[in-house]
């Protein structure tokens, strides 16, 4: 599937649409510094009722949202450099975790880390506000 939005507001209705659609599973979110993930993700969230204010785990790497029936939880792998890092830091066991919502931008960087099946979700900067979405499912 893809679509265009023109704005971060509809990236985040999107994603929220989505979320409602979707079960639990591990998104990658592929795309360029200021593509729009993080964006996606707060939109995402909304989907799934969460109500605090979804930020970029840039420094502590992993955030946990709960929401309305399952977890949210965001990675930003951008600080990471390899597979074995993650591992170190106890990453394994989330993608194994098949009850909970992981998504995660900068996946490029870890890899082998997130099993398959998975979502790839890659944003496009097109211009300033308008961005290229596609949805895949990666058996
Ligand atoms: N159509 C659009 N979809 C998403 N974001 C948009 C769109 N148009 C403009 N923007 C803006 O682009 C920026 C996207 O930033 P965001 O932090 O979501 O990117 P990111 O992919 O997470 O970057 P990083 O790799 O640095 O984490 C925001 O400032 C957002 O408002
Ligand atoms: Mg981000």
């Amino acid at each position: 599937m893809k679509i265009t939005t023109n704005s971060a507001e509809e990236t985040m209705e999107f994603a929220k649409q989505l979320a409602k659609k979707f079960t639990p599973c591990t998104i990658c979110l592929s795309g360029d510094l200021g593509a729009g993930k993080t964006t996606f993700t707060k939109g995402f969230a909304l989907g799934l009722k969460i109500k605090e204010n979804v930020t970029s785990p840039t420094f502590t790497i992993m955030n946990e949202y709960m929401g309305k029936d399952c977890k949210l939880r965001h990675f930003d792998m951008y600080r990471l450099s390899s597979a074995d890092e993650a591992y170190e830091l106890g990453f394994f066991e989330y993608f194994a975790d098949k009850t909970n919502f992981n998504l995660v931008e900068w996946a490029e960087n870890v890899p082998g880390l997130i099993p398959k099946p998975f979502v790839k979700i890659s944003l496009k900067k097109v211009d300033e506000a308008k961005r290229e979405i596609c949805v895949e499912e990666i058996k």
